[in-house]
């Protein structure tokens, strides 16, 4: 059987360069959180237990984690990444297997990345994500010696000499729970910072006569997010890399450079995305689909052939079928559109089910709030909605019905009947011309 896995996020950093009232690791990129990203590698690898840990500060970051399901450990006060880790012991009492750390500012690290750390501790004690940074700066720095990985010096305990290795610590490393808790229990705190650091269970291990290995990712995979710039910097990688994976599926981007995604964004081959185009989570787009410019879809699912905006809104719980149509400044929320209808112009459809093959006029509006609950609208198959309709649900509209323009329709229509719900129209003859020989002979007088 396969030896169990855990993980242990780190999340108990105050985050001051972030300037945010918000912790660091909350903040979005792709759509969700940083510290949902990590925590969805974790399980990724079949980590079954995944713990959070988390300073008192941190209450925001406590409540999603536990949204999360992860559990928590609280490690106060912070002193340093080999403490945090420790804080964790208790929520892992009992747990026998391997356990990686990861970081939650460090979003990108690829389950297949984790896999390989994982398996690598079949042949070695403890094994630490490296990578080679453009800039190696404050990064720690792996100390190799005939491809074993010797200790990880911190730069700011580093010689001039270490400085110079341009191999460095990601952060993200694994042993099992057994040896990562004995080594911790071993760490102390005599270096530059005072602090416990993780980094000195590869030499503790080492003495006790287990291997080290280091396994290498991109500098892209490690990127960690300190600031707003690093977070414009990681949404921009995660939107390049999810353009060119798109293009390269068979997917059209009229111009990738304006369209962002999600990182659960669903395209199939053949679906075209016009330029200015926001999905925001939760969107799939079935083949033939066309999403014209100016458009922002989230929690929306279109179908073969659709034909979404210019300039439509698509909001959660939006369900286009094959070959409807949804155009210009239309709006939809909740709303299921069956196959072949269409919405062509200026509408809000909320809390709605539209049947097939009906046609939503132009200004047409769900009713859908009475100012304190929601209300839902149905519309039958081959209906025909006339132009600036309110519809006030909840309401039905019966299959194949007629409303006259401009009505408010406040009672169910039957199925082929026509509704007009509005005042009869008046005509007066020659009123028109009375009134304005009146008021130009009213308007010559005062000059
Ligand atoms: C750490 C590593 C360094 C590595 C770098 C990669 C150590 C000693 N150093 O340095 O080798 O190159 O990350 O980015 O491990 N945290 C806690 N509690 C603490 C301290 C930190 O939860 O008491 C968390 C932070 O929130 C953060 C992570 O651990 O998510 C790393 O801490 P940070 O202070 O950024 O470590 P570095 O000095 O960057
Ligand atoms: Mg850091």
């Amino acid at each position: 059987m396969a030896t169990p896995r855990a993980a242990v996020i780190l999340a108990a950093g105050k985050s001051t360069r972030m300037k945010s009232s918000r912790s660091k690791v909350l903040h979005h990129v792709g759509g969700r959180s940083m510290l949902s990203w990590v925590a969805d590698t974790a399980r990724a690898v079949g980590a079954d237990k995944i713990v959070c840990v988390v300073g008192e500060g941190n209450a925001d970051v406590r409540k999603a984690a536990e949204d999360l399901g992860l559990d928590i450990a609280l490690q106060e006060p912070q002193l340093g990444t080999g403490h945090a880790v420790l804080c964790a012991k208790e929520a892992l009492a009992g747990f026998e297997g391997n356990m990686a750390v990861l970081y939650a500012d460090t979003p990108f690290v690829r389950p297949e990345t984790l896999e390989r750390v994982f398996d690598s501790l079949e042949r070695t004690g403890v094994t630490v994500l490296g990578f080679e940074p453009e800039e190696p700066g404050f990064y720690g720095r792996l100390i190799t010696k005939d491809g074993e990985l010797t200790a990880i010096v911190e730069a700011r305990d580093a010689t001039n000499e270490i400085l110079d290795i341009g191999l460095c610590n990601s952060g993200v490393m694994a042993a099992s729970t057994k040896d990562m808790f004995s080594a911790l229990d071993r760490v102390g705190n005599d270096n530059v910072k005072h602090e416990y650091y993780l980094t000195d269970i590869v030499e503790i291990l080492r003495n006790d006569g287990l291997a080290a290995r280091v396994i290498t990712a991109d500098e892209g995979e490690v990127l960690g997010v300190n600031s707003r710039v690093d977070l414009a910097t990681a949404e921009l990688a995660f939107q390049m890399g999810m353009r060119q994976a798109m293009l390269i599926k068979g997917v059209t981007l009229r111009d990738p450079e304006t369209t962002y995604f999600s990182y659960d964004t669903e395209i199939e081959p053949d679906a075209e995305i016009g330029a200015n185009v926001v999905f925001g989570p939760g969107v799939s787009i079935a083949k033939d689909a066309v999403i014209h410019p100016f458009c922002h879809l989230e929690g929306a699912k279109i179908g073969e052939g659709a034909q979404i905006g210019p300039f439509a809104r698509l909001r959660p719980g939006t369900e286009m079928a094959a070959n409807t149509k949804a155009g210009n400044f239309v709006e939809t929320k909740k709303a299921k559109i069956g196959k072949g209808s269409k919405i062509n112009h200026l509408s809000y459809i909320g809390d709605a089910e539209v049947g097939e093959g009906a046609n939503i006029g132009a200004g047409t509006i769900t009713c859908n709030y009475d100012g304190y609950f929601k209300h839902k609208t149905v519309i039958g198959d081959g209906a025909f909605v006339g132009t600036n309709s309110s519809l006030v649900a909840p309401v039905k509209i019966g299959k194949g019905a007629y409303l006259g323009s401009g009505g408010v329709i406040t009672k169910d229509v039957p199925a082929d009947a026509l509704a007009v719900a509005r005042s009869e129209q008046v005509n007066k003859e020659g009123w028109a011309k009375r009134y304005n020989a009146a008021q130009q002979k009213r308007k010559n007088k005062s000059k």
